[in-house]
């Protein structure tokens, strides 16, 4: 052992003991580093900016603070891909340090990253990805992983008994594009409606990114309507075809609220006139939260708010009062989790909840048909809603 002289050991002593107690308060005056992992590039590309804005309007709101510590966003575009997930996650994680992660628009990314976020014990809230058996699945589920948006199936298997029983619809062909995402919504459907009476007689799954939907169009079985979920370029480019087609004349078409979200409803135009989905969400939902929460994003954004914006909201708002449920304390993971699947507020569209064994969250669903505005738009006006919906269907 080297021998030190009595004052280089007083010295050093002290200097080790200031290092200890300044350590800690040092960590908490740093900024929180917060992942984004959103597709900026790819047939999702509208979802990703979407979330983006509804994480920004809440955060400048807040000054980009929580419990007194600055919170910085560190994006990395994940394109849409499974195959970026990973080294998108790793980098975010490994290079940047970031503290939590936020994001995901892909099903496939987030069942990419789902070990590695579990094994490095970084916690993720998921505004997009679906996947089902993230939250729902008990080997897959993690303490680390919480859902603000929706799992694939959470309301998309009202719209089945809607369906049958109100609109009437005997007989349903379904098509979504061929991923998991797209199977797990349709299945979803299908498995109400066929339990309430109804017959999918035909199932269509084009693959992800398809620009010309004609050839599936034309092979589609006469039937009393279609059921369908895209979302992005494919919404666009789907919902319009399917007027060229002919085919709205004779089947109306009915899906996922993702198809003809504000996001891109305008773009999409008359062609989603009459078009009855099932969402979480509509800018029309009739509450005062909603009504402030739209006419801030108009005030920001001169945009009318939509899905994807709202659940980056919800992801910026989660956050955000977990870090004050632990005081900015973030780095002590446990009580940060603890803290996460405690928050509750009331939120645009209705009651916001983590259902505390899945940390999927718990919403109203909302069926909307897209109808002419008196402003001359088109909107997504609300016609029916269920409470407290959870992923336990
Ligand atoms: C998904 O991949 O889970 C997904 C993608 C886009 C949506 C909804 C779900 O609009």
């Amino acid at each position: 052992m080297v021998k030190l002289a009595p004052r280089l050991r007083v010295v050093l002593t002290a200097f080790v003991v200031a290092l200890l107690l300044a350590g800690p308060a040092t960590a908490q005056s740093d900024p929180i580093r917060i992942g984004v992992l959103l597709p900026y590039s790819g047939v999702y590309t509208s979802l990703g900016e979407n979330i983006t804005a509804g994480l920004e309007l809440f955060l400048e709101e807040t000054g980009y603070t929580a419990a007194g510590r600055r919170l910085e966003l560190v994006k990395q575009d994940t394109q849409g891909d499974p195959r970026q997930g990973l080294p998108k996650v790793r980098q975010l994680v490994e290079r940047d340090r970031v503290d939590l992660l936020v994001g995901v628009v892909h099903s496939g990314v987030a069942a990419a990253i789902r070990d590695y976020v579990h094994a490095r014990r970084i916690p993720l809230v998921i505004a997009n990805a679906g996947d089902p058996s993230l939250t729902r699945d008990p080997a897959r589920r993690s303490p680390y992983i919480f859902r603000v948006s929706f799992a694939n199936g959470q309301y998309e298997y009202l719209l089945g008994r809607y369906a049958y029983e109100v609109l009437g619809y005997r007989t349903v062909v379904v098509t979504a594009p061929d991923y998991s995402a797209g199977h797990d919504k349709a299945g979803a459907f299908k498995q109400y409606f066929e339990q309430a009476g109804g017959r999918v007689v035909q199932e269509v799954y084009p693959p992800l990114g398809t620009n010309d939907f004609g050839p599936y169009l034309a092979g589609l079985q006469q039937a009393d309507a279609v059921w369908a979920f895209f979302a992005g370029t494919d919404a666009v480019r789907f919902v319009q075809q399917y007027q060229e087609f002919g085919l709205k004349e004779r089947m109306p078409l009915i899906g996922a609220g993702d198809m003809v979200d504000e996001a891109y409803l305008d773009e999409i135009g008359e062609a989603a006139l009459g078009t009855v989905t099932s969402l979480h969400y509509s800018p029309l939902v009739e509450t005062p939260e909603n009504r402030s929460f739209v006419e801030q994003y108009r005030g920001r954004y001169g945009e009318t708010a939509n899905q994807f914006a709202y659940q980056g909201y919800l992801a910026a708002r989660v956050i955000a009062e977990a870090i004050e449920g632990v005081g900015g304390r973030v780095e002590e993971t446990d009580a940060f989790l603890e803290a996460l699947r405690a928050v509750t507020f009331t939120g645009p569209a209705g009651p916001f909840r983590f259902d505390p064994t899945s940390q999927n969250v718990v919403f109203n669903v909302y069926i909307r048909r897209v109808d002419r505005l008196p402003d001359g738009s088109l909107g997504n006006v609300v016609i029916g809603r269920y409470e407290n919906v959870s992923d336990s269907w």
